[in-house]
């Protein structure tokens, strides 16, 4: 189905969008996300369709503060709480029970829904003025590198989408930290900038991701891939072809570079940069190998992945 998509400024105009079953995408301090009525499952298929994801990868379903988590959920775990308490709003999804009130359509039919609460201040504008939960996965089509710019999502989304909400570019740049809440103790499904360390911090047996035996179904599927060819690289090695991240200088030779100086850089600039080569035609683009330190970790999770799916 073919959507006339206007560009918005107002969280206010962009809830009216929402509240009557349309899709907006909208910034939070991750990436872009596709939001739609939580509640409406003819809103929610809608998403699906929008970025022809697999029927059998679940929703986030977002909301603005703490206490909107009962609304998709009846009994929030002790650990789901602590979290929570300590990291929102910010890049957190705590994976709980699901309520009957959200449509199974949300988690792909699991008995269990993903919550986050962004700390982005126009994704909040938009949760408070929609008075709803908003399902949102990020705003590329399936398979494609996560929006961080209201460009990106256009470039993805035009015509598929009611709105697009522009605001303030994501901090982060790469998605939440995805904690399963509803074992004996909490589990990472997918790295983020929430590290492992911080969240043991407050809940000390927290699992790092591959030690517990239900894999995010998201991890099933390829993600996070440019047309070009990812390569994970020690060190720089200049051609006309290829392009490079990384924080140390190659000399000249490369069609196009993305000098960072930290890994939070990395993350911020990384996917944007991979759009960017497909737009340029590069063939191949160099990904320098971050250490695992803080949100290197997690960029070393999307980094293999795009590697993976760009040689498959
Ligand atoms: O930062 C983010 O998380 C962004 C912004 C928009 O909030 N959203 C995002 O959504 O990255 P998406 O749909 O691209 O990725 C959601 C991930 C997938 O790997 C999915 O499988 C997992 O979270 N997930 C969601 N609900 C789940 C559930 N009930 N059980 C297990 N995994 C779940
Ligand atoms: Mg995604």
């Amino acid at each position: 189905m073919t959507r006339t998509t206007r560009i918005l400024d107002d969280p206010e105009e962009a809830a009216a969008v929402i509240r009557s079953g349309g899709l907006v995408a909208f910034p939070t301090e991750t990436v872009y996300g596709l939001g739609a009525d939580a509640l409406n499952p003819d809103a929610v298929a809608a998403v699906f369709a929008a970025k022809g994801r697999p029927g059998d990868n679940p929703l986030i379903v977002h909301v603005a503060e703490v206490s909107g988590v009962s609304l998709v959920c009846d009994a929030i775990p002790a650990s789901a709480s602590a979290l929570l308490a300590a990291f929102s709003p910010g890049p957190l999804t705590v994976v709980v029970p699901r309520s009957d009130r959200v449509s199974p359509a949300v988690s792909a039919g699991l008995d269990t829904v993903g919550v986050r609460i962004p700390g982005h201040p126009v994704a909040q504008a938009l949760l408070r003025a929609a008075g709803c939960p908003v399902a949102a996965p990020s705003a590329n089509r399936s398979g494609r590198p996560s929006a961080t710019t209201w460009e990106a999502v256009l470039a993805d989304l035009d015509g598929r989408v009611d709105a697009v909400l522009k605001g303030e570019r994501p901090q982060v740049g790469i998605e939440s930290t995805v904690v399963d809440c509803t074992g004996v103790v909490p589990a990472v499904l997918r790295a983020g900038s929430v590290t492992l360390e911080q969240l043991r911090r407050v809940v000390p047996e927290t699992l790092a991701r591959g030690e517990q035996t239900a894999a995010s179904p998201g991890t099933r599927h390829p993600h996070y891939a440019p047309r070009a060819r990812v390569r994970m690289v020690q060190s720089p090695s200049p051609r006309d072809t290829a392009a490079y991240i990384g924080w140390t200088r190659p000399a000249a030779g490369y069609k196009l570079e993305a000098p960072v100086s930290g890994l939070e850089e990395y993350a911020h600039a990384l996917y944007d940069f991979f759009r960017q080569c497909d737009r340029a035609g590069v063939a191949e683009i160099d990904c320098e190998w971050p250490s695992s330190s803080g949100i290197g970790r997690a960029l070393q999770d999307r980094l293999r992945r795009a590697a993976a799916a760009s040689v498959a």
